[in-house]
């Protein structure tokens, strides 16, 4: 397995917000993570790069390629090499007031010591695939003058340009319109395939978790409830909540029969 979290509990004075939880992503899988807001999800893959909340008090153990983000030499590895997270909210994780470009490449440069120019055309590339025009006079603006779905297809390409092992996509694609989504899934599938990428796939929507991973873990209040193969997640799930859930997802309507 390249990503595991086990009995990962987790609590900040007063409250506890992870209760027990595992999971497992193995080479070249989908797994989805699914559960409403506020049941953990976040905080769970945030834990595996060590970013836990001030104060808090964490149990357990994870492993990423085999390194634990507990120890400090191995976290830095981990950050740097083996994983990489695309955030819930990409402006957060761009600074407002540097060029995108340059906060773009800055891990292949700085910590990967790949020559600015090098960089550069590597994340071109991979914003091209990612469905983003004129990608270099992109990397010359600032966050604010590009639209979210922009700014998320922008951390989508910098988080792949390093060519982590283990990607953890939160919320990645809920930003895009449906082609676009359906572009991005589709590089997803294809890095996973030719990378043999794991990639732990956080959404708060079953259907889409249905379609895209090979099995969906569900969470609740900080706890794993179910697991189940992505195929059949909707086929009369037997636990309740994920029932509850799989109800809650709208669907298309089914079509009226067409009479001659
Ligand atoms: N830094 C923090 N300090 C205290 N509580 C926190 C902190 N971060 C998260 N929490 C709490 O932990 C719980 C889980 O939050 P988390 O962001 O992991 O949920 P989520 O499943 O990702 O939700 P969403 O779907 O809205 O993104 C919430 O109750 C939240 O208020
Ligand atoms: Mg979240």
């Amino acid at each position: 397995m390249l990503l595991t979290v086990e009995n990962l509990s987790l609590s900040v004075p007063g409250h506890r917000i992870l209760q027990d939880v595992s999971l497992e992503v193995g080479t070249g899988e989908a797994v989805g993570l699914v559960g409403e807001s506020g049941s953990g999800k976040s905080t769970t893959a945030r834990a595996v790069l060590q970013l836990v909340p001030d104060g808090a008090q964490t149990s357990g153990s994870i492993s990423v390629c085999g390194h634990s983000p507990a120890d400090p030499d191995s976290c830095r590895a981990i950050r740097t090499e083996h994983a990489a997270m695309i955030f819930q909210d990409p402006r957060s994780s761009l600074n407002p007031v540097r060029r995108i470009g340059d906060s773009a490449t800055e891990r292949l440069v700085h910590v990967h010591g790949v020559p600015k120019a090098e960089a550069t055309r590597r994340l071109v590339d991979l914003m091209a695939e990612v469905g983003l025009r004129d990608p270099e006079n992109l990397l010359r603006r600032y966050p604010h003058q590009l639209s979210g779905g922009m700014l998320q297809r922008v951390v989508i390409a910098a988080a792949l340009s390093t060519d982590p092992k283990v990607l953890l996509a939160d919320e990645a694609t809920s930003a895009l319109d449906v082609t676009t989504q359906a572009e991005v899934l589709a590089l997803l599938r294809r890095l996973r395939r030719e990378r043999e990428l794991a990639v732990l796939f956080i959404t708060h929507d079953l259907l889409l978790a249905g379609a895209f991973c090979d099995r969906v873990y569900v969470m609740k209040d900080g706890s794993i409830v179910d697991e189940q193969p992505g195929k059949t997640v909707f086929v009369d799930p037997a636990n309740p909540y994920t029932k509850a859930l799989a109800d809650a997802t709208p669907r298309l309507p089914e079509r009226e029969p067409r009479h001659a």
